[in-house]
């Protein structure tokens, strides 16, 4: 495992950014994990810019979203469907058919699920997979007490995740209480995995997760277990 402290969260956006892009053009037929969040904001933004400059293409990569809210409209601004489309897929070349999102309004879930497994074992699996991490130590919507041998499935969402998300919802408005989720098993078989953290909110999280040996408590502490993994911080998530 490899820890990369940048001095701000800019700084440690450009270095992930720097280093999906470098493999994506080492291997134009990148299988992507993607995440959401605020954290990855600045990443697509920089994204887009090296595609408007014509030094990043994903017309041959095909992309896996880690999650997506259970029973939001895909239309809804807050779900993460929406999300990708105004952070990067309306600015960029991937093919709508290489793009995959769990649908937060299949009918049956668990079979959704399935499915989306399938899609990515299909795909080869994934080759690189950028991650965030909730402040419970979260990644994906994998909830503290998660298996780390979970595949995707639904899963119910923590108090403390509805709570930091629930100002992307208007008052009133009912936020999902569910998600589908890639599961941590699924997230650790990536071949290569780049964790995005930034900010002090997220210090302790971070802390916890680089602590061995790993256990569910902490859901990011999996990546123990994953074999090519680096975290990128900012001074303040590092704590330096
Ligand atoms: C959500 C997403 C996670 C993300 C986390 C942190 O819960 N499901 O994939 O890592 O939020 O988000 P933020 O970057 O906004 O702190």
């Amino acid at each position: 495992m490899e820890i990369v402290v940048r001095p701000t969260a800019e700084a440690a956006a450009t270095y992930a950014h720097d280093l999906l892009v470098e493999h994506v053009r080492r291997q134009p037929t990148t299988v992507l994990g993607l995440p959401t969040g605020a954290t990855p904001l600045p990443v697509y933004a920089r994204l887009v810019q090296s595609h408007r400059t014509a030094l990043f293409s994903m017309q041959s990569v095909t992309t896996f979203n880690l999650d997506e809210y259970y029973g939001l409209g895909l239309k809804h601004p807050a779900s993460y469907t929406a999300y990708m489309s105004r952070a990067l897929f309306d600015h960029v070349d991937c093919p709508a058919s290489q793009r995959h999102i769990p649908n937060g309004l299949a009918a049956d879930a668990q079979q959704e699920a399935a499915d989306y497994e399938a899609l990515i074992a299909a795909a080869g699996g994934i080759d690189f997979m950028l991650l965030g991490i909730g402040r419970n130590g979260h990644i994906g919507f994998n909830e503290p007490g998660s298996d780390f041998a979970s595949r995707t499935r639904l899963v119910d969402l923590t108090p403390s995740t509805l709570a930091a998300n629930a100002p992307f919802f208007a008052d009133g408005e009912t936020q999902p209480k569910q998600a589908i989720s890639m599961g941590i098993g699924t997230i650790l078989q990536a071949r290569r995995i780049v964790v995005l953290a930034t900010g002090a909110s997220k210090a302790e999280a971070v802390r916890q997760s680089l602590e061995k040996p790993a256990k569910t408590a902490v859901p990011a502490s999996a990546l123990h277990l994953a074999r090519d993994v680096t975290f990128v911080l900012d001074q303040a998530c590092a704590g330096i």
